[in-house]
């Protein structure tokens, strides 16, 4: 019996997660046994007690076998005070180093390139998850005042990046392309720059299997734009992988398709999302784009060790868009239940 711990969070995220919930039902009909408990944490509850979420609870939730969570953000917390607790808190909190977000074009249309090699777009952006710019290392000096002077500091350590380009290496070694492209900028930020390229070099050398190559940040965004069919595995530090995972969902149809898992491997923990946000413009009318959530979904339950199960999912997701079932974002009118249901109705699983 696999524990799930579900966080739906804020706007979109209870919308999306609903069908999740659904589509868990679904396999626990087919005899997967699954059980879950709802938590809570959102923006309400930031509001309410000064805190997303009691202290006690990243010892609660690392008693779970995974965390299914939906989207944070609140127009009454501008800064995301309370998204970051939650999300980067479990990040961290459970250190789970390991951010995947593959980028798949499940249905061809779906790519705004208009030109060909679309059909290419398969890869994976690894995004290390627990360091660097999002360390929380820093502060302000004289606040408020005209000196006022900010210092964000990026913390990158040996151990960090090793671990994470290990994992980075075997994944890539394991698909059918096997090929690391390291994304960083040692040629402007010369410390922790240095460090990544450095160990990167030092690790590629003991995965002989792999091609193992390097671009530049900039330079990878305009190749990803360009060429995308040319990348198998992408790998970069917390900030870069940020952007190059929203940039890898557009190219692959939108932040309405894009799941992602937050990875321990060594523990086991994980957590998984859609990488989209609460989406408050749209929240509370039941359009949002479930897909993001139900391929998070896939990638819990293939964590849990049921790749049946994850298979289906996709398989649905990807002949529902292939007939038409489409939401608005895609260009489609299906509501976020509709959506789910055509999913659901085409989920081929003994
Ligand atoms: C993501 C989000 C978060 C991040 C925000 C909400 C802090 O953009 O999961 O990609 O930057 O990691
Ligand atoms: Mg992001």
């Amino acid at each position: 019996m696999s524990r799930i711990a579900v966080i739906p969070g804020d706007g979109i995220g209870p919308e999306v997660i609903a069908e999740a919930l659904r589509l868990l039902e679904l396999l626990r009909g087919k005899g997967r046994s699954f059980s879950w408990d709802v938590f809570p944490f959102s923006a309400e509850t930031f509001l309410r007690d000064g805190r997303a979420m009691p202290l006690e609870a990243l010892g609660q939730l690392a008693g779970y076998d995974a965390i299914l969570l939906g989207a944070f953000g609140d127009p009454r917390i501008p800064d995301m005070a309370h998204g970051r607790e939650v999300v980067l808190g479990l990040r961290q909190g459970l250190d789970l180093y390991v951010n995947m977000r593959p980028v798949r074009l499940l249905l061809p249309e779906l790519t705004p390139l208009k030109r060909g090699g679309a059909s290419e777009i398969d890869f994976v952006v690894l995004r290390e998850n627990t360091e660097g710019l999002y360390a929380h290392a820093g502060g302000f000096l004289h606040r408020g005042t005209r000196n006022e002077t900010a210092l964000q500091t990026s913390v990158d350590t040996r151990f960090g990046i090793e671990r994470f380009l290990r994992y980075a290496f075997a994944l890539a070694a394991a698909r059918p392309i096997a090929k690391l492209t390291l994304v960083d900028k040692h040629n402007a930020l010369r410390f922790s720059g240095d460090l990544w390229y450095r160990t990167f070099l030092e690790v590629a050398s003991a995965f002989s299997s792999v091609s193992a190559e390097h671009r530049f940040i900039d330079a990878a965004c305009a190749e990803l734009v360009l060429n995308p069919g040319h990348f198998s595995v992408i790998a970069a530090d917390n900030l870069f992988g940020d952007i190059l995972g929203d940039l890898g969902a557009a190219l692959a149809g939108g932040l309405g398709f894009a799941p992602s898992a937050n990875i321990n491997p060594e523990t086991g923990k994980g957590m998984f999302e859609p990488i989209h946000g609460s989406a408050p413009d749209i929240a509370g009318r039941g359009i949002a784009n479930p897909c993001a959530a139900l391929l998070a979904c896939a990638m819990m339950v293939e964590h849990l060790g049921d790749k049946e199960a994850a298979m289906a999912i996709e398989k649905a997701v990807r002949k529902s868009l292939a007939e038409g079932a489409l939401t608005r974002d895609a260009g489609g009118t299906l509501s976020t239940s509709e959506m789910g249901k055509a999913v659901m109705a085409r989920m081929d699983i003994p």
